[in-house]
């Protein structure tokens, strides 16, 4: 009985969030320059609707609001950054413009996105590649940071950001 209430009482404390499925990329975050570099290629402006799948700190959806005025939805599966996101776009005073959600990128709908950002592995990229085909409308522009689609779907655009690439796709 006793511990069923301690159980219940840490549950509410901590807002335990079960996990959705293990993530299928572990989190390392973009380096800002770089982040900076893949909006600019993405040719971002206050138009438009920034999905970054796989958002972990939030850094690019946040940085997308701060810096051009879009407005910004991170993807994220791991509650905890998640929790991380949504406090740093507090600090960042961006809440009215980006927003967090907690579902598995390969099924959260992206239809809105008018640009959509990557930094996952090349297996996950070629995974997600026919959704992003399937679902993106004419003109929404993919931006990845280190990794391609495979050599089916062939960026049209790399740069090298201090020895990290970054690649975009335009739909068609
Ligand atoms: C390499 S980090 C990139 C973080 C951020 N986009 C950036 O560039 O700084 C990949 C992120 O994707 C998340 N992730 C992995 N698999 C996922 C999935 N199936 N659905 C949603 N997020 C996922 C991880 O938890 C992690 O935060």
């Amino acid at each position: 009985m006793l511990r069923t209430m301690a159980l219940m009482c840490c549950a509410l404390c901590f807002q335990v969030v079960p996990r959705l499925k293990p993530p299928d990329v572990r989190y390392v975050p973009t380096p800002q320059n770089v982040v900076e570099r893949m909006l600019a290629i993405a040719r971002v402006t206050s138009a438009d609707i920034v999905y970054d799948l796989g958002s972990g700190d939030g850094r690019i959806p946040i940085t997308a609001a701060k810096t051009y005025g879009a407005r910004g939805v991170g993807i994220e599966i791991d509650p905890f950054y998640l929790r991380d996101a949504i406090d740093n776009a507090r600090k960042a005073g961006v809440t009215d413009r980006v927003r967090f959600l907690n579902q598995d990128l390969f099924e959260s709908d992206i239809r809105e996105a008018t640009v959509v950002t990557l930094f996952l592995l090349p297996q996950v990229n070629e995974r997600l590649a026919p959704k992003l085909k399937r679902e993106l409308r004419p003109g929404t522009r993919v931006v990845s940071h280190q990794y391609t689609m495979g050599a089916d779907w062939p960026p049209e655009y790399a740069e090298d950001v201090g020895g990290l690439m970054v690649y975009r796709w335009t739909i068609e």
